[in-house]
């Protein structure tokens, strides 16, 4: 089994790729594909000690799944399957993609609630990430100033996502025993 889950919810695809875009950048051994989180059993997620996880936002500050018209289900159908679980000794590093230009007031909201379930059932949660460089009214994915894992933009700010992802590894690759 790889040292490090990586898994994601994505409607349109863009979550996918970017989870895809980092898998490229680390070995099986290190790391597991890039892997649909409705195409995952609780079981095999909880072995995992370090987790990546991706989810855009959908609705008005929703994650994705069945009631935000997803084609199938998502983080919203998964994260009640896992609800019992303890993630205490677990390291958990989220990416969060959202649209700051049309949904300023709910800006990576999902990422917010991905970081509240993990933390609030014991997981240590790394990865914060500066504001600078976004244009929001709000966001329930920011807390102390930064928000709680990675944000990306790839409806206004596809450009920047590269380099985003690749200074976001590095950061978070301590955490996780990597080496870059
Ligand atoms: C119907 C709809 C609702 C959305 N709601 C939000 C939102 O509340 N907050 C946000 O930051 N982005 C919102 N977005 C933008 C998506 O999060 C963004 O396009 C994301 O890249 C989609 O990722 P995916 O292709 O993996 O599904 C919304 C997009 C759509 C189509």
């Amino acid at each position: 089994m790889a040292k490090i889950g990586l898994f994601f919810g994505s409607n349109t695809g863009k979550t996918r790729k970017v989870a895809k875009s980092i898998k490229k950048r680390f070995d099986d051994e290190t790391m597991s594909d890039a892997v649909n989180v409705n195409r995952v059993s609780a079981e095999d997620f909880a072995q995992y000690q370090f987790l990546i996880l991706g989810t855009p936002t959908l609705g008005d500050g929703e994650l994705p799944g069945l009631s935000t018209d997803c084609e199938s289900e998502s983080w919203e159908e998964f994260l009640p399957k896992i609800e019992g679980l303890d993630f205490s000794g677990k390291t958990v590093a989220l990416f969060g993609l959202g649209d700051q230009v049309g949904y300023p007031e709910n800006f990576l909201d999902a990422m917010g609630e991905l970081s509240e379930f993990f933390a609030s059932r014991g997981a240590k949660l790394v990865g914060a990430w500066p504001t600078d460089g976004y244009e929001f009214e709000s966001s329930a994915a920011v807390v102390d100033g930064k928000f709680v894992g990675l944000a990306l933009d790839l409806d206004n700010q596809s450009g920047k996502t590269d380099e985003r992802v690749s200074a976001w590894l590095a950061q978070i690759a301590p955490e996780f025993g990597l080496s870059l």
